[in-house]
């Protein structure tokens, strides 16, 4: 457990780069023989992944990284391309309309769950489960689903400064397993939220979901939220400073699904998970931690990347509070 590490209160600033390398280290060391908790399955494909892989990455808002274990390994970024998808689609349509169309309440209750938006009178509720991701993807404008995805595919590459691709596998074992989403895009559309095609809106969902990306480049997209949305490797401005600010909000309260109050709790970070054992934390004006481990808890969230940010929130000053 990190709740035995020092608290140090957050000063504005990153402590010196030798410091941040060596926490970087200590945290890798410290959670590399954790195997508590279970690799993903309800996705065919993600069973197979090697449960030892563990990768930490820091990216400061100075472009400097410090990195330890498995950083270069791909893995389909699930869950964590909403709050990316979330981030340009805030930038096409301004802070109201994502506010009246999406939501940014917590539901409470599972990532996939239907009986969220039943209770709710058809909202998606918020951008970070399923019913809200797929009602942001329609969002975005495109006059057709392959439009649709070319634009996100390209935004969430210049969050990581590089061009990302498709991991087919995970796309092709998503796609004949996905029913769920499927049913929460046709009601979406049977409570008027969704414009488009719901099949092909799930599909562009489905595809940005298994965008591969490693550790090193979910610390870079999150620098780049951290840092007013100029990416700190590229210099390129991707969003405005006040879509991270709304994108920011939305991953606190959201972020880390039902378990989004503890997270606050314990962390004091936004952040977000993918099923592949992926997390971005984001320390506004400092930078971010990207981490990666398959084995999750209940809730879908990687162990070891918990306590790896729980330590690195503690050591170096990032909680918020
Ligand atoms: O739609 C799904 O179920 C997956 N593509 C993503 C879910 C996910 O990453 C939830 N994370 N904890």
């Amino acid at each position: 457990d990190a709740l035995d590490i020092e608290q140090r209160a957050s000063t504005g600033a990153l402590p010196p780069r030798s410091r941040v390398d060596r926490l970087v280290s200590e945290a890798y060391e410290r959670y590399a023989s954790v195997d508590d908790g279970a690799v993903a399955d309800y996705i065919p494909v993600l069973a197979a992944a090697d449960a030892s892989h563990f990768g930490l990455s820091v990216v400061s808002v100075g472009g400097s990284l410090h990195e330890a274990g498995d950083v270069d390994i791909p893995f389909s970024i699930q869950s964590i391309s909403k709050a990316f998808v979330f981030a340009l689609v805030c930038e096409e349509l301004g802070h109201e309309a994502v506010h009246e169309r999406v939501g940014v309440n917590n539901t409470g209750l599972a990532f996939n769950s239907l009986i969220a938006m039943e209770l709710n009178g058809g909202s998606p509720m918020n951008p970070m489960v399923n019913a809200g991701a797929i009602a942001t993807t329609a969002l975005v404008g495109a006059s057709s689903a392959e439009e649709r995805w070319a634009r996100v595919q390209r935004g969430l590459s210049r969050f990581a400064g590089r061009e990302l691709s498709l991991d087919e596998d995970v796309y092709l074992s998503e796609s004949r397993t996905n029913l769920r989403n499927r049913a929460i895009g046709k009601l979406l559309q049977s409570y008027g939220r969704l414009d488009p095609d719901p099949l092909e809106t799930v599909d562009v969902y489905t595809r940005q979901c298994s965008l591969a990306v490693t550790a090193h480049d979910l610390a870079v997209m999150g620098a780049t939220l951290a840092d007013g949305g100029v990416n700190p490797v590229t210099g390129e401005q991707v969003v405005s400073a006040e879509v991270c600010r709304d994108t920011l909000a939305v991953l606190a309260s959201c972020g880390m699904y039902e378990r989004s109050g503890e997270w606050l709790f314990e962390i004091g970070l936004p952040a977000k998970s993918g099923v592949s054992g992926g997390i971005v934390a984001v320390a506004p004006g400092k930078g971010a931690v990207g981490a990666y481990s398959p084995r999750l808890d209940t809730a879908g969230n990687s162990v070891r990347g918990q306590r790896a940010c729980a330590h690195l929130s503690r050591s170096l000053g990032l909680n918020l509070f």
